[in-house]
């Protein structure tokens, strides 16, 4: 499985990104407003982030019709090679990602709840397809049971035939909120985890490795006074 990190901080990429391993980034304008981003700004911001990343970064469409999508998603994608034109899983959406695709443009469908939106983005061209776990969990249903129906779904099938560059549809799982849920995507074979960087802290650390430096550096101590 590789990570990407769901974020638009650059402080937190370039942290990332030095760890060796960022495989992408994943933007949305919820992320991007975070950060204090203007829209004069954000042609600019998405082409930093492209610069830092090496591999695929998510920079979402904001149009609501498939024109609009469209127009944005050529815009985005001119912007850098890595750019991915990130999509929402409606019907402007799916017309959008099928003529983009169409083009030769890598789209992430985005805000994907079920397996029948899985299937129409793939279907539609969608180089990625983006479930979403924690929204699940915050309406009270289980969001890595929603994220296991869907992998299983779209594993049934070669979806290349559509794809941009024959290449198949990935899985990225969105909307993680712990370790746990990264420790869950993986088992169920989730392409990619894209994680907040607090998550992604939250990955490298574990008690035991703590308890067991912290033991080290003292008896090193001894070991410095004999
Ligand atoms: O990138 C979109 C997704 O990961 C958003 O996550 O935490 O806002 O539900 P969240």
């Amino acid at each position: 499985m590789k990570f990407f990190l769901d974020t638009a901080d650059i402080a937190e990429i370039e942290e990332a990104a030095s760890w060796g391993a960022l495989a992408g980034v994943t933007t949305n304008p919820s992320l991007y407003a975070r950060v204090g981003g203007t829209l004069a700004a954000f042609p600019e911001h998405i082409s930093r982030i492209c610069a830092l990343v090496n591999g695929p970064v998510s920079a979402e469409a904001v149009g609501v019709t498939r024109e609009e999508i469209i127009r944005e998603g050529r815009e985005l994608s001119a912007l850098a090679s890595n750019v991915v034109v990130k999509i929402p899983t409606t019907v402007e959406g799916l017309a959008a990602t099928h003529a983009l695709a169409t083009e030769g443009i890598r789209v992430n469908m985005t805000l994907c709840f079920s397996v029948p939106q899985a299937i129409l983005a793939a279907r539609s061209g969608a180089r990625y397809v983006s479930p979403f776990v924690g929204r699940f969990d915050d309406i009270s249903e289980d969001g890595i049971e929603q994220l296991s129906l869907i992998i299983e779904a779209l594993a049934n099938y070669d979806f290349s035939d559509v794809g941009v560059a024959k290449e198949n549809v990935e899985v990225i799982a969105a909307s993680i909120r712990s370790a746990q849920h990264v420790t869950q995507a993986a088992l169920l074979g989730a392409d990619i985890a894209t994680v907040p960087f607090n998550v992604l802290k939250k990955c490298v650390e574990h008690p035991l490795t703590t308890n067991g430096l912290a033991a080290f550096e003292k008896d090193w101590e001894k070991v410095k006074n004999l």
